[in-house]
């Protein structure tokens, strides 16, 4: 018999990483996906069955973190051994717009969850995953952060993810579930929403590379993070379940960059140095060198000689727009838990990643510019 899974937030980023991973390990695999106006499964497109095909082992269902019946009537149908509870509204910066959904979804939502469970008489069976956050540890008590740092969140975002990972402590104590959080630092991939920084950065070198856009706005250049591959962490999650005790873990590099380094890394891998200059929001980067070598292996010689009458250029400036009310300035974690525990141990590094990432967009944004300029020929031949 193949083990039941669902995943809630199936079609975000590290919901399309599981559900390939636990597919491919034989379990049937259950995702609620939002009802949306347009399609918005391009990241498990490849995964998906038809309805009329028999003994599928990816099935989707309409459903929302927001609407306790709908998630009581999927679980209770589903069945499911193990439940990871991934959908979120994610974005820290958006949170601070969207407050009251955002408690709704992210806090709330986790409740819904481990009640419908409870009240489905499913605790011996099923076992929880909530996906918590390293943004629980805001404004930093202590470095690097590990399981018994003390949380002090600072958006409206980190706040009902603290609700979250209480609530799924209270029920493992207060019912014996087997419910754990994974408190995982960031973690990224060519599958990563493009408003989250790293992609961000990725897709404007890409572009600014192919001469589609001539310069990237950033916010704070100088907070720091402790970026993982989604992939890695998917990996972790799982592992997190099969654990005979539930319990919490941090899952991250141990490894902390500022997001000036970043874009730094993003060009180098396209063979070009920029140097930033100022202060502030008069900081930019300007472009200093470009190894042509590499650049044409990366990108192409097609872009070349467009590119290097570029050097001397603004390719970053700062815009205020993208501070934050309330800054997370450091995270580094401290994952010894996951790797004595779960030998859990990742296979990415910042610079793995960042190839992993700029090879895919690189190649997105060329078909993007090809789609654009045939887009033009056909607008030109029906005029
Ligand atoms: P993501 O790409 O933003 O995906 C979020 C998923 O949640 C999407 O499938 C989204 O659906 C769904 N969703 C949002 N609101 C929902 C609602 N009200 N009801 C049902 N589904 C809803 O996020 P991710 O990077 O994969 O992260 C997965 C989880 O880990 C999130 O809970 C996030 O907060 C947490 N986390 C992420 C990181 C990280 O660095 N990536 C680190 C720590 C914790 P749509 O596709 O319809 O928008
Ligand atoms: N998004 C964004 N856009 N962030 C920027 C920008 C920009 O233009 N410029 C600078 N930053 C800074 C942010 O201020 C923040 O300090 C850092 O880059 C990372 O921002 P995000 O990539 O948006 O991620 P996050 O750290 O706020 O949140 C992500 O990681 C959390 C785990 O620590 C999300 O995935 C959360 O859902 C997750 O919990």
């Amino acid at each position: 018999m193949s083990k039941v899974a669902l995943i809630t937030g199936i079609t975000g980023q590290d919901g399309a990483y599981l559900a390939e991973y636990l597919i491919k390990k034989g379990y049937i695999v259950h995702g609620i996906k939002r009802r949306s106006s347009m399609f918005n499964t391009d990241r498990i497109d490849h995964l998906y069955q038809d309805p009329h095909v028999e003994n599928r082992n990816l099935i989707l269902h309409y459903g929302d973190l927001t609407d306790s019946l709908n998630l009581t009537r999927i679980i209770g149908e589903t069945q499911p051994d193990e439940i990871y509870n991934l959908a979120a509204m994610s974005h820290v910066k958006v949170s601070f717009d969207t407050p009251e959904y955002t408690a709704n979804a992210d806090g709330l939502g986790v409740l819904r969850i481990l009640e419908a469970v409870r009240l489905l008489n499913l605790i011996p069976k099923t076992r929880i995953y909530q996906a918590s956050t390293s943004e629980l540890y805001g404004l930093v008590q202590e470095v690097p952060q590990k399981e018994t740092t003390p949380f002090y969140p600072r958006s409206p975002y980190a706040v009902a993810k603290l609700y979250g990972y209480w609530i799924t402590v209270n029920y493992r104590e207060a019912y014996k579930m087997h419910a754990s959080n994974g408190i995982l630092f960031n973690h990224e991939s060519p599958l990563r929403g493009e408003t989250f920084v790293t992609r961000k950065v990725t897709r404007a070198v890409s572009r600014i590379a192919l001469g589609m856009q001539e310069k990237v706005y950033m916010g704070n250049l100088s907070s720091k993070r402790d970026w993982g591959h989604a992939k890695d962490y998917v990996r972790a999650m799982y592992a997190i379940l099969q654990q005979d005790e539930p319990s919490d873990y941090v899952i991250a590099t141990g490894i902390t960059t500022t997001i000036r380094d970043f874009l730094k890394m993003a060009f180098a891998e396209i063979g070009v140095e920029i140097v930033f200059k100022g202060e502030s929001v008069k900081e930019v980067a300007i472009l200093n060198y470009i190894d042509e070598n590499v650049f044409i292996k990366r990108v192409g010689e097609a872009y070349l000689d467009a590119f290097r009458k570029r050097i001397g250029e603004e390719v970053v400036g700062v815009d205020p727009q993208y501070f934050r009310p309330t800054e997370v300035d450091l995270l580094i974690g401290d994952a010894t838990k996951a790797r004595t525990r779960l030998g859990w141990e990742p296979k990415y590094d910042l610079n793995a990643l960042i190839e992993d990432m700029m090879l895919n967009d690189i190649k997105l944004m060329k078909k993007e510019s090809y789609l654009r300029k045939g887009g033009y020929e056909i607008l030109n031949y029906f005029e």
